[in-house]
């Protein structure tokens, strides 16, 4: 059985969401939290909150950076090792063009010489056990090809490939072709992430690829939070079991929020991304209810109609 990797989902896995979820779904090996990044020349401080132990406690939580640079990357592993991390997971795949057209993310993987300025960084820093997070490249495909030989040559706990392009961002289907060939190149041990929506699609993964070491599942995770427990112990939950999960999370979540959101407006905001991916489990009309609702009240009546589903 594969172990399951919850993936880094900026503006949804923060650590409220992370607590959350492991204390009521669980089956999750690692939360990989959003990726901490510099900003005007600094960690911001929404990043180091997130990161905090002490709003991690109990939770298996790996920090993830992004960086363009040797500098930005010492400066930002220096920091999270201070908060006593021991395990951090280098971002290779954001593809929003904000960050990737700065060489960070997706945009690194078309700039071998500064990947491997990082490697001499991971080899000085022996105390610590880094993992990255890759696309296939940031304008093609091939460009995994020279960044794979080069991870070759340092010890990584393992590579997450999430198999499109940067600039595809979602779009399009995953290179299946493409991953099978990072498998088979290179040396660390690979984590396939990208579109698994089911039991079904990680028993897939798990067949085609029996050297993989884990699947990574964001969307298809806050879609349905049930999914890695129901993987682990091998039996797939009804969709009332699955929605009434849900639906506790979903308490938990208003209970933790309203105590750090102010007004009825924020916390809308805030409680209808819950809601984002889940339209295939609910149904049309109960999503769209939900998500159109223009007041907190209306919202609560929507979420409590799920009761009936
Ligand atoms: C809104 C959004 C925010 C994301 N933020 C991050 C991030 O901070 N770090 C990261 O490595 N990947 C990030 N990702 C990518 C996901 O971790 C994951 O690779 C991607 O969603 C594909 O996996 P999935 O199909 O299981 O969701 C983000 C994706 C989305 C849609």
């Amino acid at each position: 059985m594969l172990p399951i990797y919850f993936a880094p989902i900026q503006g949804f896995t923060d650590d409220v969401y992370r607590r959350v979820h492991h204390k009521i779904a669980g089956g999750v090996k690692y939360y990989y939290t959003p990726f901490v990044r510099v900003e005007v020349g600094i960690i911001r401080s929404k990043d180091v909150r997130d990161i905090a132990p002490d709003n991690n406690n109990g939770v298996p939580v790996v920090p993830q950076i992004i960086f363009n640079s040797r500098k930005e990357f010492e400066y930002l592993v220096n920091r999270v090792e201070a908060l006593g991390y021991k395990q951090i997971d280098l971002n290779m795949g954001c593809p929003f063009p904000l960050q990737a057209r700065h060489k960070r993310g997706s945009g690194i993987l078309s700039h071998p010489d500064i990947v491997e300025s990082i490697i001499e960084g991971i080899k000085e820093h022996e105390t610590l056990q880094f993992s990255a997070k890759m696309r296939l490249g940031w304008d093609n495909n091939s460009e995994c090809e020279r960044i794979i030989e080069l991870l070759n040559g340092v010890d990584l706990q393992h590579i997450t490939l999430h198999p499109r392009t940067g600039q595809q961002q979602y779009k399009g289907s995953v290179d299946m072709e493409k991953f099978r060939y990072v498998y088979e190149m290179s040396n660390n041990p690979i984590i396939y992430n990208g579109d698994i929506q089911s039991l079904n699609d990680i028993r897939k993964l798990e067949q085609e690829f029996p050297r993989l070491k884990g699947v990574m599942i964001g969307r298809g995770l806050l879609g349905c939070p049930s999914m890695a427990i129901e993987y682990q112990q091998q039996n797939e939950w009804t969709t009332s079991q699955r929605i009434a999960l849900m639906l506790d999370i979903h308490n938990s979540l208003m209970d933790e929020y309203s105590r750090i959101l102010h007004g009825d407006t924020q916390m809308l905001n805030k409680m209808r991304t819950f809601w984002e991916y889940t339209e295939s489990l609910l149904g049309r009309k109960p999503y769209k209810k939900i998500m159109k609702s223009g007041n907190l009240k209306n919202y609560l009546n929507a979420v409590n109609e799920l009761k009936l589903l």
